[in-house]
């Protein structure tokens, strides 16, 4: 299994676009070591849409941008290796990627066999420019086919913006993810519109196959070259963070990662809260009940026996009370659980029957429910 927990790392796209070189590929992979990133479980360099030439070379081969990528990208991928990381990088399954550049339609064994000779281990396979009348998921079985005799262990990331319903047969073309939004933008709007839209699909992820409602905005914080949007509060990054790790989504920081405030890196690096995304079981949650006035309760069974609860309010304005009672996490109603606060990494006590909170606008309360061990 290539990804048995939802895959972690960095995408250039929403800070950069295709404003990207192998300067900042490779101050992002030194960032990654020095702030703590890697230590914290993040692990792909990915690069998005804009590192290749506008034309193939004369034996019909992908070829770098030779401004942007002068060393090449195999040079750029050794690079990656060499403080432990992994490389991704970012094709389309028609004539020419989202920003007219060549794709693979066509070429996708090629392809494959050079992503692989440059130590690519991950591909981002995108959606634009599909001929008319071509079968998509035809598409993304034949580059999985070719992933998968390239000689290389490469995770396959469908980008189809969750055309066709590809939540049921991404995993069948050889995909370990898939998006099942369209894309995300630097926005309180736009992130709570997909993410709270994901309720009716945790039955289609677990080991080795995750939704993917797109990469995190954490940090963006208005700078986007390309995504638009103002950015969000940090208590706003937060709910964010909390509702992809509930929905066990694979976590592609969005930011510039060599310039995090303290509040960004703690966001992205929360042990307790990143083990929820991470929890082996690869669980995703299931959205409690209908919306409540604004207020939502996500839960995620874990593998320890305990449940992850989210407690949301989408509120713009006032505080709301929040509850979620032991029946329906299925814990009998007078079991004495804990609770603990993942966020502030602290037991808050033992509770009978039901935990309720108030929370703040915009805001959410991440929390773990651990029944007592039979016997106790
Ligand atoms: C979009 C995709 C984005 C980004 C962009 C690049 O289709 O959803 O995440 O990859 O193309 O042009």
């Amino acid at each position: 299994m290539l990804a048995p927990t939802p895959p972690m790392g960095w995408n250039s796209w929403n800070t950069f676009g295709v404003k990207i070189n192998e300067a900042l590929i490779r101050e992002t992979a030194d960032a990654f070591v020095e702030t703590g990133l890697k230590e914290a479980g993040y692990e792909y360099v990915v690069l998005d849409d804009g590192w290749m030439a506008p034309e193939r070379g004369s034996k019909g081969e992908f070829v770098a941008d030779p401004e942007k990528f002068p060393s090449g990208m195999k040079a750029l991928g050794d690079y990656i290796h060499s403080k432990g990381l992994k490389y991704g990088i970012y094709s389309c399954a028609g004539t020419h990627t989202c920003q007219k550049l060549p794709a693979s339609y066509g070429n996708e064994e090629l392809d494959a066999r050079t992503f692989a000779s440059w130590g690519v281990d991950f591909l981002k396979y995108d959606y634009c420019y599909k001929p008319p009348g071509v079968d998509g998921q035809a598409l993304y079985r034949k580059m999985g086919q070719a992933l998968r005799t390239s000689g290389r262990d490469i995770i396959f990331s469908l980008c189809n913006w969750g055309a066709d319903e590809v939540w049921k047969w991404g995993a069948s073309t050889g995909g370990h993810m898939w998006r099942t939004t369209g894309d995300i933008s630097d926005s309180w709007e736009s992130m709570a519109k997909l993410g709270f839209s994901q309720a009716q699909l945790h039955s289609y992820a677990g080991p080795d196959r995750w939704n993917d409602p797109d990469m995190l905005i954490v940090g963006v914080s208005g700078n986007s070259q390309c995504i638009g949007g103002d950015g969000c509060t940090d208590a706003e990054y937060r709910t964010h963070m909390t509702l992809w790790c509930l929905l066990a989504s694979p976590l592609m920081i969005g930011c510039d990662v060599r310039d995090m405030t303290p509040e960004t890196k703690a966001t992205l690096t929360a042990p307790e809260v990143l083990a929820v995304d991470q929890d082996p079981l690869g669980r995703q949650a299931r959205s409690l009940s209908a919306e409540n006035h604004n207020v939502q309760v996500w839960t995620k069974p874990l593998a320890d026996g305990s449940v992850a609860v989210g407690l949301f309010n989408k509120a713009t304005k006032g505080e709301r009370l929040a509850t979620v009672a032991w029946e329906s996490l299925g814990i009998g109603i007078d079991t004495e659980a804990t609770v603990r606060d993942l966020w502030a990494g602290a037991d808050l006590g033992v509770f009978r029957g039901s935990f309720a909170s108030s929370i703040e606008p915009h805001g959410c309360r991440l929390v773990k429910v651990t029944p007592p061990a039979p016997g106790e």
